[in-house]
């Protein structure tokens, strides 16, 4: 069975006191909701880089079942890149995940389908930490009917090189899958969430493609929605039977807002 996982990306928000109390705040409530009982699904902060070190210190004094990813990573192990950061040092300060190919860094950064997939394979290799690769489609091409082709290649690209087994249980000592992110650019940071089934037929899709291939893989595979979940969307959305939780942006800056997302997987995980 799969697991929710509600994951935060904080972009390039935040300072050290808001990572400590974000954090620590985070966890009480997270605690509080699980009234003593294991957690029933999984949560996953992703801070900037420069943060990454301090999440990970108080996540660990605080609950330790709060993992932290960092926001992008090189392809590179180490060398002259100035600027970069290697998986090697990701995983050396207790950080597991990592976010690969996020919109923003594909429109910003000129990120494609291979240099993503390069940083997919990197992660394959390594194996320490968990790749979660972000997809999803601009306005433009949603409206051209686009929607699949554009998933599908992106996906492809990664299964070109690392094939299926590569999202399989290959990371963090063979215990994890990689997880998928499908976050409609046109949803990001503007309100506008996909419908629940919306979403949904995308995730089924994005699963379909992955079980052609190897239907075991796609069934322990998370796809994550990302794109405006806020407390009042979310449970609806994580509802879904093939939407295994949230990527959250604005609404993981908050620990109320934060919080109110986990309760909704934490009220899915235990019905
Ligand atoms: P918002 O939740 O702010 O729309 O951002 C989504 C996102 O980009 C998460 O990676």
């Amino acid at each position: 069975m799969r697991r929710l996982l509600v994951a935060g990306n904080w972009k390039m928000h935040g300072d050290v006191t808001m990572t400590t109390e974000l954090v620590e705040g985070v966890a009480a409530k997270v605690v509080s909701m699980s009234e003593g009982k294991d957690l029933s699904y999984e949560v996953l902060v992703c801070p900037p880089s420069i943060y990454l070190s301090k999440a990970v210190d108080v996540a660990g004094r605080a609950l330790s079942e709060i993992k932290v990813g960092a926001q992008n990573v090189s392809e590179h192990s180490h060398g002259a890149y100035t600027g970069e950061i290697s998986l090697p040092m990701l995983s050396e300060i207790g950080c597991g995940y990592v976010l690969l190919g996020h919109s923003e860094r594909r429109q910003y950064y000129g990120e494609t389908n291979e240099s993503v997939a390069k940083k997919f394979a990197a992660c394959t290799a390594f194996g320490d930490v968990v790749p979660v690769l972000c997809v999803g489609e601009s306005l433009a091409e949603r409206e051209a009917g686009l929607t699949e082709q554009v998933v599908e290649n992106q996906i492809q690209a990664v299964l070109d090189l690392v094939g299926i087994e590569g999202f399989g249980k290959k990371y963090l000592q063979n215990t994890k899958n990689a997880v998928i992110a499908y976050e409609p650019v046109w949803a990001i940071g503007t309100g506008k969430t996909a419908t629940p089934e919306q979403a949904q037929e995308v995730h089924a899709f994005i699963r379909e493609m992955l079980a052609s291939l190897d239907r075991g893989i796609a069934d322990s595979t998370q796809i994550l929605y990302g794109g405006s979940v806020k407390p009042s969307n979310a449970l609806e959305l994580f509802a879904q039977k093939d939407i295994d939780g949230g990527l959250i942006g604005g609404a993981s800056l908050e620990i109320e807002s934060f919080s109110e997302i986990c309760k909704a997987a934490q009220k899915l995980a235990e019905s």
